[in-house]
């Protein structure tokens, strides 16, 4: 099975965003590095984009039988939503969260992520680069458990 590489609301609009914050990588470069970081570990990532919480509750419950992992971007739903979180916390699989920006030094609004307490791990403020850590920690998470 591959490993779910699950992005929130307003990162299709990536590069353009806000690129001071959010830098100049389009989420379509993401997805790139994603899948050549995924290659070189030995695993495949199904890349997702959705701008809407049920899609993603839907995605995250779709991983509990056909993903190993799930590296989850929840975007703004991070700090809002409790049924992304039950989805995640109910997954059975290793979860590992990435934010893009260092959402600690940011709003007040972002220091909290319900996301976050159900992750393996939390990776924030490492830009593009954070999804290839959260891939490298995600496999060695799926190789500790063998
Ligand atoms: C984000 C941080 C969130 O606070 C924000 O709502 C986003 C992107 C990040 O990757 O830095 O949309 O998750």
């Amino acid at each position: 099975h591959p490993v779910l590489v699950l992005n929130g609301p307003n990162l299709n609009l990536l590069g353009v965003r806000e690129p001071g914050i959010y830098g100049r990588d389009t989420l379509a470069a993401i997805e790139a590095r994603c899948h050549s970081t995924a290659a070189g570990l030995g695993l495949r990532a199904d890349f997702r984009q959705s701008n809407h919480e049920g899609v993603l509750t839907d995605a995250v419950q779709e991983a509990r039988t056909a993903h190993r992992g799930i590296v989850i971007n929840p975007a703004g739903y991070g700090h809002t939503s409790v049924a992304l979180r039950d989805a995640l916390a109910a997954a059975g699989v290793p979860v590992v969260e990435v934010h893009l920006s260092n959402i600690h030094r940011r709003e007040p609004f972002r220091h909290h992520s319900y996301v976050s307490g159900v992750a393996d791990a939390v990776i924030c403020g490492a830009g593009a680069h954070g999804y290839s850590l959260a891939l490298t920690h995600l496999a060695r998470l799926l190789e500790d458990a063998r």
